[in-house]
């Protein structure tokens, strides 16, 4: 069978796996094949077994899965097949170098230019979808072009706004498409071209279009803006706590403005996730780059202020446990950095784990889904750490317990049994401010949760 189209995205992971998914399932007509380097993640993709969880990922896999959509780690052949490429690779945080720990990695995204490069035979499309510094694109079209072999590569900027745990819904029916181009007629050509295949289940007024730098930004602000307002909700948890009032009350009064929106108000231990800390980062390094101090250091305010946050939680611990925690037992419930996943990265439940570590305390995680990334993160500490999936025989025998990830599973445990199984004075940290507090005093914890007052029975 021929197809309309030969569609190829370079890296299988978070975004390039479900957005290839999606745009198959989506799209009978085209052909969309996703190559990785790492044949293990492949095998998952073409497995029953798919290498990232995601509600209703598998369904759409399976549906479109040997007939328009192809897992393999035949990179050459992809590139050479195909008129649209879809570059997905990862661009973590630099660890070395110049603009360590700020700037993003590009070495994956280089080389991947390089290949492209070095196998196409033909015209191609060129779609950056990982998340990149502004002005990447440029470089990408230079390191493409520098063969001088008559091929004609045409760089978009296409970033992806996908949330975890919602990545499915978000392809489905998303708030809006981003596509970046250059503003000649054939950076335009190739944009009508992305626009057509969105349009196969995206309304057109829900794909805007503008200049190729404006979308590399875009993405990097739009995840900057929803971390501030973490961040500025949690910098008023802080104050709530010490002035009596109520986070909760305030972020519902201040969110009911219809100006400032009611979501991601909710105060928490802190945010985490692959992207946010990355991003403001790569962002702060950029202003840093054109000298814009000021606009760095207020963004890097964002993350400055996480930071307090987690160690303001363990400090409370700590202060509020009689100012030792050391040979005390603390389940922390959860330590995927949000609910609905097994992911951990940058979780604040890993911070949490090695301070309490440090404070000498012996440390029992329960999680549904993320306890294998937990074992991982943690490998390299020293300390007396439990890894226990049930969290009735987790908590038992501990001093507090300190709710880390916003699981529903956790609002309706059995908190009197919990309670005659734990330690007294026995403790509830609540992170995210998911249990009913009142009711947990009553059966006689200790409860402190982020921005409200304290309910002890001392
Ligand atoms: C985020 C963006 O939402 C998405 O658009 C972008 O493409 C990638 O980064 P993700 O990292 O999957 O997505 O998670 P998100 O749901 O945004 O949550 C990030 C962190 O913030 C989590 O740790 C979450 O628990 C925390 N959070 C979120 C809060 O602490 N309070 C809130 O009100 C909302």
């Amino acid at each position: 069978m021929s197809f309309e189209k030969n569609i190829l995205c370079i890296g299988a992971g978070y975004v390039g796996g479900p957005t290839m998914a999606m745009i198959a399932y989506k799209c009978p007509q085209y052909r969309v094949t996703v190559v990785d380097i790492d044949p293990e993640r492949i095998a998952q993709w073409n497995s029953d077994d798919l290498p990232i969880y995601e509600p209703g990922l598998e369904e759409i896999v399976k549906a479109a899965r040997g007939k328009n959509l192809f897992f393999s780690t035949e990179i050459e052949a992809g590139i050479r097949e195909s008129e649209i490429i879809f570059v997905s690779v990862n661009t973590p945080t630099k660890t070395f170098g110049a603009g360590a720990g700020m700037a993003a990695d590009l070495q994956y995204w280089d080389k991947t230019a390089r290949q492209i490069r070095k196998y196409s035979k033909s015209n191609k499309i060129i779609v950056e979808k990982s998340t990149l510094p502004v002005k990447t694109a440029q470089a990408m079209e230079r390191i493409l072009t520098s063969a001088d072999n008559g091929i004609r590569f045409d760089v978009l900027s296409n970033p992806e706004f996908l949330a975890e745990g919602t990545a499915i819904k978000d392809l489905q029916d998303p708030d809006r498409v981003l596509i970046g181009s250059t503003q000649t007629p054939n950076g335009l050509k190739a944009r009508d071209v992305l626009v057509e295949i969105y349009s196969n289940w995206i309304r057109r007024e829900r794909i805007i279009t503008s200049n190729i730098w404006s979308s590399e930004l875009s993405k990097l602000v739009a995840n900057a803006f929803l971390a501030q307002r973490i961040s500025s909700i949690n910098s008023i948890s802080a104050l709530c706590e010490k002035a009596d009032a109520d986070v909760e009350e305030v972020a519902r009064a201040v969110g009911m403005d219809s100006r400032v929106g009611n979501k991601f108000l909710n105060a928490s231990v802190g945010f985490g996730g692959s992207c946010f800390k990355k991003d403001i980062l790569n962002l702060v390094y950029l202003c840093r780059h054109y000298d814009l101090k000021e606009v760095a250091d207020y963004w890097e305010g964002v993350v400055r202020i996480n930071d307090y946050q987690k160690e303001r939680f363990i400090l409370n611990m700590l202060n509020i446990m009689f100012n030792t925690l050391a040979n005390k037992r603390i389940c922390l419930f959860g330590f995927a950095f949000k609910s609905d996943t097994g992911d951990t990265r940058e979780s604040p439940a890993i911070f949490v784990a090695k301070r309490l570590i440090e404070e000498k305390a012996r440390v029992v995680i329960t999680d549904p889904k993320a306890l294998k990334n937990a074992m991982k993160d943690l490998e390299s500490i020293a300390g007396e750490i439990a890894y226990v999936e049930d969290p009735y025989e987790a908590s038992a025998g501990c001093s507090a317990i300190a709710v880390m990830t916003e699981w529903a599973i956790y609002a309706d445990l059995d908190f009197k049994k919990i309670y005659r199984s734990m330690d007294k004075p026995a403790f509830i940290f609540d992170g995210r401010n998911i249990l009913d507090h009142k009711k947990l005093f009553e059966i006689g914890f200790n409860v402190f949760p982020i921005g409200k007052p304290g309910l002890t029975h001392f």
